[in-house]
Formats: C-alpha cells, sequence, structure tokens
C-alpha cells in the first residue's frame, strides 16, 4: 500500500505546483493541468507544519496553494522563492494566516477567493442567529437524550427577531449581505459599524422602504453606528464580519461584552480571535440569557476551557463557507490564481468573480492581493 500523503496528476507537467489539502470537485485540477502543471497534493487531513511543507516545496516548485489554519511566514515564502515560486494562492478569502510583508518580500504574488463565499457565509450566520435566539442546539440536545416529556408552555422559550435591532460590525461584502437577508426577511432594524459608510447597502434600504411603505409596512432603518460601543449599547444581536488584523483583535472583550444587553446574541462566523473567547466564556457564564453562535474559534481547533459546556452558545467548526458550491467555486480561484501567474495572464479587474466558473473562463488572474506591493500595474508586471 502506498502511504505516500502527496498525490500526483499529470506527472510529466512543466510546472509543478503543490496543493496542500485535497480540494472540493475537479475543476480546479483540470484548471492547473491545462496550464501544464504537475500537481501534488497532500492527502492527509492534518495541518502541515513550517517544515513538512518547505521539504514539500523542495528545490524546484512554480506555484503553492495553501490553506488558512497553515502558517505562511517568512520561512515559507524565502523556501517558495528559492525554488522559484511564480504564485501563492490562499485555499480562503481571509489571508490573516499570510506574511503579506514577507511574500511581498519575496516578489511572490498572493491570491485568495473572493466572491463564492458571500452568500453561503451570510447564510450561515443567519443560521447561528436563529439557532441563538431559539435555543436549536439545546433543544436538540434535550430531546435525542430522551428527556421530552411533552409540549409545555414554557420549554425553551426563545427571543422573536422580527423588527428588532441588529448590528453589524464590518459591512463588508458578506456582513451587508447578512444585514439584507435580516432587514428583508425579518424587518430588522439595521445598525452598522464600519470604517466608511456602505453607500450601495444604505440605498438599498432605501429602496426596500419603498416596497415596504407601497405593502402598508413600516419602514426599517439602516445607519451607521458612531462606534462599536454605541452600536453594542443599542443592539439586540451583534454579528461580526471584520477581517483580523492588529486593530480587531480581541475587539470584543470584556468590557465591550459588558456593554451589551443582558440578553443580547453576539455572532461570529469572521475569525476567531476578534472575540476574546475566555472574556466571552466568563459572560456567558454570568449571564445565562445572553446568548452566542460561534463558527470560528480563538485557538482553533481548541476552544477556550468551559466553552462548550455552555449552554446558551452554539459552536459548529468554522464551517460557515463549507457548500459544495462555495468550496469548489474556492478551489477554481485559487488554482485560476497560480495558474494565471505561471500563463502571464493580466488581472481581472472586475468585483464579479462569475465568469470563472463559465465554460470558457476568462484568461485572467481572478484575485491578487498584494499587486500594488510588487508593483505590478493593471496589467501586471
Ligand atoms: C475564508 O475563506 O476566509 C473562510 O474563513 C473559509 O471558511
Amino acid at each position: 500500500m502506498n502511504n505516500d500523503p502527496w498525490q500526483i496528476h499529470h506527472p510529466d507537467g512543466a510546472f509543478r505546483v503543490i496543493v496542500t489539502k485535497s480540494l472540493p470537485g475537479r475543476r480546479w485540477l483540470d484548471i492547473l493541468t491545462a496550464a501544464d502543471c504537475r500537481v501534488e497534493v497532500c492527502r492527509s487531513t492534518a495541518v502541515l507544519d513550517a517544515e513538512t511543507i518547505k521539504s514539500a516545496i523542495g528545490r524546484r516548485c512554480d506555484g503553492a496553494i495553501g490553506q488558512l489554519t497553515e502558517s505562511w511566514g517568512a520561512t515559507l515564502f524565502d523556501a517558495l522563492k528559492a525554488a522559484g515560486v511564480a504564485a501563492y494562492s490562499n485555499y480562503a478569502v481571509g489571508y490573516n494566516n499570510v506574511d503579506l510583508d514577507a511574500a511581498t518580500r519575496a516578489g511572490i504574488p498572493v491570491g485568495n477567493t473572493p466572491g463564492v463565499l458571500t452568500e453561503t457565509t451570510a447564510e450561515m450566520a443567519v443560521a447561528l442567529t436563529f439557532a441563538a435566539a431559539r435555543h436549536i442546539g439545546e433543544a436538540e440536545r434535550f430531546l435525542r437524550a430522551g428527556r421530552y416529556t411533552g409540549w409545555l408552555p414554557d420549554l425553551f422559550l426563545g427571543t422573536l427577531l422580527q423588527g428588532k435591532t441588529l448590528g453589524i460590525i464590518g459591512a463588508g461584502r458578506i456582513g451587508a449581505t447578512y444585514a439584507r437577508m435580516m432587514l428583508q426577511g425579518h424587518g430588522m432594524q439595521i445598525i452598522y459599524h464600519d470604517l466608511a459608510a456602505n453607500a450601495d447597502l444604505e440605498s438599498f434600504v432605501a429602496d426596500f422602504n419603498r416596497f415596504r411603505v407601497a405593502q402598508h409596512q413600516p419602514p426599517v432603518t439602516c445607519r451607521r453606528a458612531a462606534s462599536v460601543e454605541a452600536l453594542l449599547e443599542t443592539a439586540d444581536c451583534v454579528s461580526v464580519h471584520t477581517v483580523l488584523d492588529d486593530t480587531t483583535r480581541h475587539l470584543i472583550d470584556a468590557r465591550r461584552l459588558s456593554l451589551m444587553k443582558s440578553d443580547a446574541i453576539l455572532i461570529n462566523t469572521s475569525r476567531g480571535p476578534v472575540v476574546d473567547e475566555a472574556a466571552l466564556v466568563d459572560h456567558c457564564r454570568h449571564h445565562p440569557d445572553f446568548r452566542a453562535g460561534l463558527d470560528v474559534f480563538e485557538h482553533e481547533p481548541v476552544l477556550a476551557p468551559g466553552l462548550a459546556e455552555l449552554t446558551n452558545v452554539v459552536i459548529v467548526p468554522h464551517i460557515a463557507s463549507a457548500t459544495q458550491w462555495t468550496r469548489e467555486g474556492m478551489a477554481t480561484l485559487a488554482a485560476c490564481n497560480v495558474a494565471g501567474v505561471l500563463c502571464g495572464y493580466p488581472l481581472w479587474q472586475q468585483t464579479d468573480i462569475l465568469p470563472f466558473f463559465e465554460k470558457d473562463p476568462p484568461h485572467a488572474i481572478p484575485s491578487i492581493v498584494n499587486p500594488e506591493a510588487l508593483g505590478w500595474s493593471g496589467q501586471r508586471a
């Protein structure tokens, strides 16, 4: 039996590309092999450490696709540079696991996979919101444990979200989509905090209100909060959609949790370290009516002590983007990022990435996050 976790496709390809995990679907592989890449895929489900990845990069390599669970820092970018790598792509839209300065110093473009996670991740935020508001996890465990002895007037009383105030921290693509889902579906009033006003979201709400008024329904509101604090004090449910960087680490800490309503709901589908998880455990212990829905954790895959035992917390293992369409789409974009650089294509200049899923995808690189730092013009260096 072959115990080598690395599976090789198109062995005689002119370029050598390593992929640190098996990816869903086949299209991504077809894209790379059509670009004449020998593709080496690690089939192990274990998170690869830097030494293992470095030895996989070896002496000669042209491209790499890595995971958000791996730390792509100076050691790996120096190894990629020494091996002659032309492009790295993260299999994720977020790239907090990548040292961009180190990549840029090594002259390596870093790709990511935006545009295919938006609705999928927003839908998971919606699912967690309702799971937390209606005690879904706790009620299911209760039922499965054989503790249901019959309907009762006060069994698992939850919170009606219709018309309540929803706070969005980070009204980018995913945050704004979640906001639209909650205000269209559930008439929620929106308050958001972001560095810049989201004019598209605000004009969407204005248009939606014309429709509501025509239907004899009261208009909903959408306003930008002056501060995170003002949002936390006002909202009945708060959902976090920021990137993780030095300005957002522990953005939600003990002090800010204490500003929230005692029966508020906190949702996090962004990155775990944005919430101080130990502080959240403490807060949930002392505020039994407070609820949280978490897809991400501060020290994944390890949970803060006590978190798993809390009945007022709903937890899922970082699966917000886990639909077949999205995960295959992420693989396609990551492959197009690497193949596009190897083929000398220009950067894609549109935000709509759906053309990459059509029969004849554009001859372009979908998404590179450090083009300016590399001195690339729109048409590439
Ligand atoms: C991403 O792409 O950054 C997501 O967290 C994956 O689920």
